[in-house]
């Protein structure tokens, strides 16, 4: 049943998508699909804040698309689109860079972390005004819940400041979204680094799951993942290893950690890596084969993207006009 309010949601074309980006993000939002009207983004803007090479951007935002029909997102019940096929995504953004303040986005640790990486002064313009962009993103929609995994929070609440300030300055034009990150599988974490969130960007394969992997590549990587010393199957503080896993088995199952945690009292880490691995394939593999059978066929997704930048134009459009006649434009 639609409760008559959106959700808007994105994710960039770069790297290889995850297990994080599946249970922090995908799987979120195809359970609540049925109740809203949904806008989920390809946000290939976003993408460009680092270097990419052209070919792979292209292929990977095919992939995406894929991955997204292929996660059980329904195209005939979500626009699907691509975030650089409708200009309204920069045009509001100009707008709110000017109602963003510089001391707001140097606070942002997702830049200060990309940032050191390359030395500030490095650091593209682009990488810098980029929780502007996500904000015009789902403004541009007054969509009302975000979807996300943890490390979006601070972005979340950036956009939250941005929309009131817009609405005090100018008057009611936005809706001031809610943020929405699930109970479990919002930080999942490296399978060879616990105190590192699990990343597309890593170096090394072996410290995600990619969600095209294929089933010996996920028993092989949970295998090697890094475990605690001592034996028990508990999720405490001081073994961040197995709550990670015990974190990964419970968002795919849906089971309480305490219930998973009680199935193997008295057996040992090897015993629960080789279930968590049979219930990871087994979560991901339909996935895998769903998307590789659409990627066969791109017409296919290159039409659903392209049908839904027009509903995703339809609505953009009158808000970015409303802006606009608020700012005095027009
Ligand atoms: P990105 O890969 O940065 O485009 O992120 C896309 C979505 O996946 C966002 O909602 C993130 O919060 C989410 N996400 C990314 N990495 C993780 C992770 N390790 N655990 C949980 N969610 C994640
Ligand atoms: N910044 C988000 C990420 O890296 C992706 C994103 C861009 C996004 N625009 C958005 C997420 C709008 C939610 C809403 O994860």
């Amino acid at each position: 049943m639609r409760n008559g309010h959106r959700v808007f949601s994105g994710i960039q074309p770069s790297g290889n998508l995850h297990l994080g980006n599946y249970l922090g993000a995908l799987k979120n939002w195809v359970s609540i699909q049925d109740d809203y009207e949904n806008y989920f983004c390809i946000v290939d803007l976003h993408a460009l804040t680092v270097p990419q090479d052209p070919k792979v951007l292209r292929q990977k935002v095919r992939e995406l698309a894929a991955i997204y029909v292929a996660c059980g997102i329904d195209p005939e019940k979500s626009v699907i689109f691509r975030q650089s096929r409708v200009s309204e995504h920069t045009e509001l953004a100009w707008l709110l860079d000017c109602v963003a303040k510089v001391g707001e986005l140097s606070r942002m640790t997702q830049f200060k972390d990309k940032a050191r990486k390359g030395g500030a002064e490095a650091a593209s313009v682009g990488l810098y005004v980029y929780p502007v962009l996500q904000a015009a993103d789902v403004l541009l929609y007054n969509a009302h819940l975000v979807p996300v995994g943890e490390d979006q929070r601070q972005h979340l609440e950036l956009m939250r400041t941005l929309a009131r300030r817009f609405n005090g300055l100018y008057g009611e034009t936005f809706v001031v979204p809610e943020v929405f990150i699930p109970p479990v599988g919002a930080r999942v974490m490296a399978l060879d680094e616990p105190t590192a969130k699990m990343s597309k960007s890593a170096p090394a394969p072996g410290s995600y799951i990619a969600i095209l992997d294929e089933p010996d590549a996920i028993r092989r990587k949970i295998r090697r993942a890094k475990t605690d010393s001592g034996t028990e199957v508990v999720a405490s503080p001081e073994k961040p290893a197995i709550a990670n896993l015990l974190g990964i088995y419970a968002a795919i199952t849906g089971s309480a950690v305490e219930e998973i945690e009680r199935r193997y009292e008295g057996k040992g880490y090897g015993d629960f890596k080789k279930d968590l691995a049979e219930v990871v394939v087994e979560g991901l593999s339909p996935i895998r084969d769903r998307a590789l059978e659409l990627l066969d066929d791109p017409r296919e997704l290159d039409e659903i993207l392209e049908t839904g930048a027009e509903k995703a134009r339809a609505v953009a459009r009158p808000n970015l006009e409303s802006a606009w006649t608020r700012m005095g434009l027009s």
